[in-house]
């Protein structure tokens, strides 16, 4: 915000005091409300950064009431605003009132001119500080792509992949446990593509019932089957000039394996029941949790069907092992879900950040961005802690993040890396971590892994 553009809302009932204040403050860019229904209008328009609010509003001006339910307002519409609020000259019950529901600071009435113009200025700076910080932090958590958030050197190399082939029509196969944010890079290729105002449709082939996922993906003509009462254009047809994403694609039963292969290579359909052959344009995106190298030699997944669909790779990691994300998507979290719900500014105590860290997430961002967000539902007061997202308390001193605790969760994120690149093979796993086996056992234990 520039020095010209700082914006100040008063609310008072008052017409003489209203122009006495309007006056003492030419030097911002002020606007009046006289209560609280044009107070809540002026600050939609006006997105002011600081408010001063008389409490005593009518209908009842000698009662707090409506102007304490004003001050939730405004921190439930605009948190990051600095409201200051004025006060009887013995009325200390309501101004802590007021600063314990989020008020920034408070004046007792009347006020000396030079106190509150002080009160007010040091507001703006703070909301400008607040604001820069915000920025910074932002640029430095540099969004690899809209709405995915990350520092991790792979999944920021995925992100580039992403945005390399999104302006292709490469078939693209996005593999990953459940709730790694395959979906979200789906988005994120039809969004960075040029089909980016067609259509974008996903389908969950495990969702469905095998009998009805061909009418689905394909469509019918009218008497194709009891039922089928007029002609119907199926997923592939409506994904037409857009992306169509087949998620769980490793769910999909061999017959329609056969004939989604044959609208790959042939990029036309057949409704059921139908004669015309249908050409489509669509860009495929597929996705699944499922080994399907191993569906291949199981049988279950037709070889030549990964080829055509596998042009390009994408392998989400699970964020057990992205380095730092869990702590960043938790704060990103906190701040997203504390705005939905209207609890004004939120933050993660030490001791949330450390559990969190240390925790291995089996159902990744899914279930980190669950915790959080029921976390800021059900905590108490401004800040979450350990057992506010679920997880125990990592020391016993939970504010302090003392070396012990530093080099048990470095420990065990080590544990948890080599684990995984092993594939269970424990030998490996101490060979590499440079340990004897039963220390490998002791501290898999301490991390409470099987
Ligand atoms: N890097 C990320 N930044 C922000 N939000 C994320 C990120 N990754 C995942 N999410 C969020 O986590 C949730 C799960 O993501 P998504 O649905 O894309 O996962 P998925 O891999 O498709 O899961 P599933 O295999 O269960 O279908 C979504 O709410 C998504 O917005
Ligand atoms: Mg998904």
């Amino acid at each position: 915000m520039t020095e010209g553009r700082r914006s100040l809302l008063i609310v008072e009932d008052d017409p003489a005091l209203q122009k006495q204040m309007q006056w003492a403050f030419d030097q911002y860019e002020t606007v009046v409300a006289g209560d609280r229904e044009s107070a809540l209008a002026q600050l939609r328009r006006y997105e002011p950064a600081v408010v001063t609010m008389d409490l005593g509003l009518p209908p009842q001006p000698d009662d707090p009431a409506e102007g304490l339910k004003l001050l939730e307002e405004i921190h439930g519409l605009a948190p990051d605003t600095k409201v200051i609020v004025l006060t009887g000259q013995n009325d200390r019950a309501n101004a802590l009132k007021a600063i314990g529901l989020g008020a920034h600071d408070f004046c007792p009435k009347p006020f000396e001119p030079e106190f509150l113009t002080w009160t007010v200025e040091r507001a703006f700076r703070v909301h400008e500080l607040q604001a820069e910080n915000a920025r910074l932090r932002d640029t430095h958590d540099s969004p690899a792509m809209a709405g995915i958030i990350t520092r991790d050197p792979e999944m920021q190399r995925i992100c580039r992949t992403i945005e390399k082939v999104a302006p292709t029509s490469a078939t693209v196969l996005i593999l990953g446990e459940s709730g790694t944010g395959k979906e979200l890079f789906a988005r994120a290729l039809h969004d960075l593509s040029p089909r980016k105002s067609g259509r974008f449709v996903a389908i969950n082939c495990a969702a469905i019932p095998d009998t009805l996922l061909e009418s689905e993906l394909f469509g019918y003509e009218k008497g194709a089957f009891t039922g089928a009462v007029k002609p119907t254009p199926g997923k592939i047809e409506t994904a037409h000039r857009g992306t169509l994403v087949l998620d769980e694609i490793g769910d999909l039963p061999p017959a329609l394996q056969a004939k989604l292969l044959r609208f790959l290579q042939e990029r036309v359909i057949e409704r059921i029941g139908g004669r015309q052959e249908i050409s489509v344009d669509v860009r495929v995106v597929c996705a699944t949790h499922q080994n399907l190298k191993e569906r291949i030699a199981e049988g279950q997944f037709r070889e030549d069907l990964y080829y055509r669909l596998a042009e390009i790779v994408v392998d989400v990691p699970p964020l057990r092992n992205r380095n730092g994300d869990a702590a960043l998507l938790a704060h990103a979290f906190v701040r997203k879900y504390a705005v939905e719900q209207r609890r004004g500014a939120m933050t993660l105590k030490p001791d949330a950040v450390a559990a969190i860290v240390a925790h291995a997430w089996p159902g990744n961002v899914r279930e980190l961005e669950n915790a959080v967000r029921r976390a800021v539902i059900m905590a108490d007061g401004s800040s979450i802690g350990a057992a506010d997202v679920g997880l125990a308390a990592s020391g016993e001193d939970a504010e302090a993040l003392n070396l012990r605790q530093v080099r048990d969760t470095a420990e065990k994120n080590a544990l948890v890396r080599v684990l995984a690149r092993v594939d269970g093979n424990l030998s490996r796993a101490a060979e590499l971590l440079g340990v004897s086996r039963p220390t490998l056992y002791d501290l898999m234990r301490r991390c409470s892994l099987k």
